[in-house]
C-alpha cells in the first residue's frame, strides 16, 4: 500500500476508553502526584509535569492496529497512563515489555496493572534488546523526552528501537515540540504526525515506518540537531 511520506493532522475526534481502563479519581490524583514528585527529583528525565491526558494517548494509539500485535514494548511508563490503555487494546495472547528506568514507577505500574500480558522492565530503555530474546514487536510506543534526555541516550534508543522492529512495524513517538522531527526522518523513511491540543502541554504525535538501513540518512548526526 501506498503512503504519503510525511502528514501532520490535528487530532479532534471523541471518543471514550472502555470503562475498565480508566483510573477512578483518587487513584488517578495519587498517580499524578506520584508523577509530579517524581519531576522534581528527576525533571530532565521526566520531562513533564503532568501524566499524558487521555486524549492524547488515544490519539496516539490510533495510528497503530495494536489488537493484532503479538509484541508491544512501551518505552518509559511513568506511571501508567499508555500502559493501561495498550493492554485494554491487546489481545489475550499478545505482550507487552515496559520499560521504566524510575523503580519507583516501575514498581507503581506493576501493582496497579495486575496482566499476565505485562511485564515490567525497572530498567533504562538503551537496554531494549537484552529484554526481548530476540523477539520483534509489532508497535513500540515512547513517551520519553527526547528533548531533555542526553542525545547520546536518546540517540541509542531511538537507533536500538528502529533495529528491533518487525518489517511493518510501527514507532510511535509523543514529545512537546517538533524538534525531534529530523532525527526521526533520519531514521525511518515514512512519518505521520498528529497535534493533540487537548493535553498539557499540547502534544505533537508521530507515527514511524520503514526503518532505513543503518547509515544510510541523509541529514546530519543527531548532535548537530540542537536538543531535541
Ligand atoms: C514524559 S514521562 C511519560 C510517562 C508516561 N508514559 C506518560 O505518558 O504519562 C517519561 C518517562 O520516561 C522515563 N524515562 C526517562 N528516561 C528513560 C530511559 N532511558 N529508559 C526508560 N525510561 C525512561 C521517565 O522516568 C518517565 O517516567
Amino acid at each position: 500500500m501506498a503512503r504519503s511520506r510525511r502528514r501532520l493532522t490535528t487530532c479532534t475526534h471523541h471518543a471514550k476508553l472502555k470503562a475498565q481502563t480508566v483510573p477512578t479519581g483518587r487513584s488517578e490524583l495519587s498517580e499524578k502526584l506520584l508523577f509530579l514528585r517524581s519531576f522534581v527529583a528527576h525533571p530532565r528525565r521526566m520531562g513533564a509535569v503532568l501524566p499524558t491526558s487521555r486524549r492524547a494517548v488515544k490519539c496516539m494509539l490510533g495510528m497503530a492496529d495494536l489488537d493484532r500485535a503479538d509484541l508491544v514494548v512501551e518505552l518509559g511508563a511513568g506511571t501508567g497512563s499508555h500502559t493501561r490503555a495498550i493492554l485494554s487494546r491487546l489481545g489475550p495472547q499478545a505482550r507487552l515489555v515496559a520499560f521504566e528506568i524510575d523503580p519507583v514507577l516501575a514498581a507503581n505500574v506493576r501493582d496497579r496493572l495486575p496482566d499476565r500480558r505485562l511485564e515490567v522492565v525497572a530498567a533504562s530503555a538503551e537496554d531494549l534488546e537484552q529484554h526481548l530474546d530476540g523477539g520483534r514487536p509489532e508497535v513500540v510506543v515512547s513517551a520519553l523526552p527526547f528533548t531533555s534526555l542526553p542525545a547520546d541516550v536518546g540517540s541509542a534508543i531511538l537507533d536500538r528501537a528502529a533495529r528491533v522492529l518487525a518489517p511493518d512495524g510501527v514507532l510511535l513517538v509523543l514529545q512537546y515540540s517538533p524538534l525531534i522531527t529530523p532525527r526521526l526522518s533520519r531514521r525511518f523513511r515514512w512519518l505521520r504526525r498528529k497535534v493533540c491540543l487537548r493535553n498539557v502541554p499540547p502534544a505533537f504525535l508521530y507515527a514511524c515506518r520503514e526503518p532505513r538501513a543503518p547509515g544510510t540518512g541523509t541529514a546530519e548526526p543527531d548532535s548537530a540537531n540542537g536538543p531535541a
